[in-house]
């Protein structure tokens, strides 16, 4: 019999984001800038952020507590553990070691893995090494877990509108309903100066932003052509858009989504004019002949192709748009925030479809991947996913801050990055039940985490520390 383990994938998710948020048109008015502008123009409604009390760590053992919990599972059964990060906390421990905190109380501290970092793409890698230990000689029967954190700021100017802050945590294992069509992958990496953050004392990013526009397209196509190409050279035929069900893209904005899957459509027009109708063939053939250099910077082939793409993004892209424009960029969470908006959207009817993946991080390293989803056995099917993530009611118990105290926020924030001997201020009745919470950092920089509990009894609140002690 063979026991190599089949569709290994993703069995399980939960998604976290803080309550704290500002809206767009809000901070347009504020900002003094044009109306529409980051509504429109970015294509953004909603930002969230973290208050002192949050951060990378607090926000991976929330969601990480939380999908052990919702979905029943054993710590002792997890055997490898990978976290996607880009914020910088410490240069040395990993955000996993803070992770083992929740598995060292069962007796659980065999777990491989530590942290990956490349801007937005850390979480893919992460990923990626789950789904590979799981497929090798090396995989002990147990799960793996993968946690995507971040928190997305930016110093004052046109960047600021696309932060955002999130965690995701994702549960490794064969027979999943979220399965790896391994072979249809495409990477490309490369070198640039995109976006990249080396200033060690700011958790601001330098940003190129029309630079990271195209790098960003640049990689998505050749991701694209070469996932292409496996996938003819396996099947025999030829591959085009209509072969995905729906497609989630990495999403610092909506705008830039918008553009890529335009980009997508233009590749398969290149690629195999035939693909696409005869009266989008006219539309697009005026940029045939450009060279790929002049395709990107041209905005004519951009707007042209945004919209004859319009139709079947409306079907296979706008599904995984729903958190992203409401949460804003997650970075190495953001793809994944996108693929549970299409299962929050679209559970009831998944079965059998294909959804295509695209992951990019800055400097740069991009992968295109291709998901296939399957009927799969309780706790782990999609129905469930939905309704464990329970995106709405996390939207809806939401608070909006005034563009004034979102600023002042950062402005603590970039205060406290790196800083040692302080107590956090911000207040607690912002934070959900089950939330984790940072308390202090000490004179020699250790960081003390509580979590936020409810006594359903008399509704008095309690904190727990982070290793199990109960206080006040
Ligand atoms: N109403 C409607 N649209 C408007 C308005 C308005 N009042 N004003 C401007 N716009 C449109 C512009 O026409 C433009 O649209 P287009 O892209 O279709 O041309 C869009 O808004 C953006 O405006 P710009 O002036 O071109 O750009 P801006 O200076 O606002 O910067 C940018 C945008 C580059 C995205 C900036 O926010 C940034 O640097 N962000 C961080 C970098 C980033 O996210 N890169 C993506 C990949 S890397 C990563 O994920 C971190």
């Amino acid at each position: 019999m063979d026991s190599h383990p089949k569709n290994v994938g993703i069995l399980a998710m939960e998604v976290y984001f803080p309550t704290t948020c500002v809206q767009q048109d809000a901070l347009e008015a504020f900002d003094g800038v044009s109306k529409g502008k980051y509504t429109i123009g970015l294509g953004q409604d909603c930002m969230t952020f973290c208050t002192d009390l949050e951060d990378v760590i607090s926000m991976s053992l929330t969601v990480l507590t939380s999908l052990l919990e919702k979905y029943a599972i054993d710590p002792k059964q997890i055997g490898r553990l990978e976290v996607g990060s880009e914020t910088v906390i410490d240069k040395s421990k990993s955000i996993k070691t803070w992770l083992m905190s929740i598995f060292e109380k069962c007796g659980n501290t065999e777990i491989e893995g530590v942290d990956s970092t490349n801007a937005c793409y850390g979480g893919t890698a992460a990923l990626l090494n789950c789904v590979n230990w799981v497929e090798s000689s090396s995989w002990d029967g147990r799960y793996g877990v993968v946690v995507a954190t971040d928190s997305a700021v930016y110093a004052e100017g046109s960047a600021r509108p696309t932060g955002g802050a999130a965690a995701i945590a994702m549960l490794i294992g064969p027979n999943a309903p979220m399965a790896f069509e391994s072979k249809y992958r495409g990477t490309h990496m490369g070198h640039a100066y995109d976006f990249y953050k080396p200033n060690l004392a700011s958790e601001y990013p330098v940003v190129d932003g029309k630079l990271s526009q195209n790098c960003y397209l640049m990689a998505l196509d050749s991701c694209y052509k070469r996932l292409c190409n496996k996938f003819e050279k396996e099947e025999k035929r030829q591959f085009s858009l209509l072969d995905a069900d729906y497609v989630a893209f990495h999403s610092p904005y909506n705008k830039l989504v918008q553009k890529s899957f335009g980009r997508l459509f233009f590749n398969d027009f290149s690629r195999h004019a035939s693909s696409v109708g005869r009266d989008v063939q006219e539309k697009l053939e005026p940029y045939a002949s450009l060279s790929e250099e002049e395709s990107y910077n041209s905005r004519e082939l951009e707007k042209v192709s945004q919209q004859v793409a319009k139709p079947m993004y409306d079907s296979k892209v706008q599904p995984s748009t729903f958190l992203p424009k409401l949460v804003g960029n997650m970075y190495t969470a953001s793809l994944y925030a996108a693929f549970a908006s299409i299962i929050h959207n679209k559970h009831k009817s998944l079965e059998g479809q294909r959804v295509l993946m695209f992951s990019y991080g800055s400097g740069l390293a991009s992968t295109m991947f291709s998901l296939k989803i399957r009927e799969g056995q309780h706790p782990f099917t999609i129905a469930n996913i939905a309704k464990v993530m329970d995106l709405q009611s996390k939207l809806d118990s939401r608070h909006e801050f005034f563009p004034e105290d979102f600023v002042e926020n950062l402005k603590l924030m970039e205060t406290r990055y790196g800083a040692k001997d302080f107590v956090s201020h911000s207040q607690h009745k912002f934070l959900r039940p089950g939330t984790f919470y940072l308390t202090k950092v000490d004179s020699m920089y250790r960081r003390f985490y509580a979590q936020k509990l409810i006594n359903t009894n008399d509704n008095c609140e309690k904190e727990k520390i982070a290793n199990g002690t109960v206080h006040g």
